[in-house]
């Protein structure tokens, strides 16, 4: 029998990703989602990869109600991976009070239906904003956490202390946090990626669609850090690599394999990467020449942070595998089909 794993936000970005890997690792996979922020098509695309359909139940996890109803009707759930939230900083700077209710009673109702139906497993959506500007670099799970810099932010630190506090409460609940660093790239197949609503906050997708002549120009935002070429510094990801560390936390969980109740990892490839670093692979992976132009610092950006991964490669037996001009191009290529694909409608 296949074990039954709810993805809330399963149709986002890292969450199909991750729906595509469980499949794949031979979990049924099942998703509730308001598609605030997705598209159902999603669902479709991810059979062609998988030539799997999973449920998509469409659902406001704030509905308390209506959660309770769908997972009353899949007690059989191993485990749950949280990804629904929003997740835009700086949009949350404007709209606190969205956040903090659509980000953490999203969280609160999750918890209550679970135990409620003794459903005891969840992987939670982390972020390395978590660490704000760490002092040294790169950052362990025991850097010590530094006040969030947006309510975004701030929402992903209470969003972990909940769950912890919830594993101290009752230890029939075990789980595990997974603290992103900056995940970019799209599923090989090109029919799964980031789909960002209007212009994007996010590097990697202002440089495709630069790229693809829907922007006119990247703006870099600072060349005046104490960086080596004084732009910011990240650790960037391929989102497949990042999914497949949710099929390894889950397997974790559900084979009792975990060491405590409440765990944390980093989820990064331990190497730091610049801007103007960036937009060189984008230029070497399409053979583009990209318009830029440095701008003015942007309120709230770290300086720079890149993971140690090395406790995830460790005791999860996960690593990334993708470089940087991999996971690039994979950006790239999604640019394009979706840029085709809207064409063609
Ligand atoms: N940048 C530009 N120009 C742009 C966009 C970004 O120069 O048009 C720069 C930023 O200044 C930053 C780097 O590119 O130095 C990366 O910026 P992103 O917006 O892509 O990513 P952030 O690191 O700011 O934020 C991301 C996610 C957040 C998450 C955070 C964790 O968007 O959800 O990583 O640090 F919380």
């Amino acid at each position: 029998m296949k074990k039954k794993i709810l993805i809330t936000g399963g149709t986002g970005y890292i969450g199909s990703h991750t729906t595509v890997e469980l499949i794949e690792a031979g979990f049924e996979a099942i998703i509730i989602d308001n598609l605030y922020n997705s598209d159902a098509d999603v669902i479709n695309n991810i059979f062609k990869i998988t030539g799997v359909r999973p449920h998509l139940e469409v659902l406001d996890l704030c509905d308390k109600e209506n959660l309770k109803r769908f997972i009353g009707q899949n007690k059989d759930i191993s485990a749950v991976i949280h990804f629904a939230a929003f997740k835009a900083v700086g949009e949350s700077v404007i709209k606190p009070l969205d956040y903090y209710r659509n980000n953490l009673l999203s969280l609160i109702n999750l918890l209550e239906v679970m135990k409620h139906f003794a459903i005891s497993n969840l992987v939670f959506s982390s972020s390395c904003t978590v660490y704000g500007q760490p002092e040294k670099l790169p950052v362990t799970e025991d850097t010590p956490l530094q006040p969030a810099t947006s309510p975004y932010g701030n929402t992903k630190q209470i969003g972990e202390t909940i769950i912890k506090d919830t594993t101290i409460s009752d230890i029939n609940v075990k789980a595990i946090s997974l603290r992103y660093f900056n995940p970019i790239g799209a599923h090989p197949s090109a029919l799964i990626g980031e789909l960002p609503r209007g212009i994007p906050e996010n590097l990697v997708p202002y440089l495709t669609q630069t790229g693809y002549g829907l922007r006119d120009e990247l703006k870099v935002f600072g060349n005046d850090y104490n960086t080596p070429d004084g732009s910011c510094i990240r650790d960037y990801l391929h989102v497949v690599d990042l999914a497949k560390a949710h099929v390894v936390a889950i397997e974790r969980l559900t084979a009792g394999r975990n060491k405590a109740n409440y765990e944390v990892f980093n989820l990064g490839t331990g190497r730091g990467v610049s801007v103007f670093e960036a937009i060189k692979s984008f230029e070497h992976v399409s053979g583009k020449k990209l318009k830029y132009k440095v701008v003015g610092r942007r309120a709230g950006d770290i300086e720079k942070i890149w993971a140690d991964p090395s406790f995830a490669n460790k005791e999860l037996g996960w690593k990334t595998l993708s470089s940087l001009d991999e996971a690039m191009k994979t950006a790239w290529d999604w640019e394009k089909f979706i840029r085709q694909k809207k064409q063609q409608l």
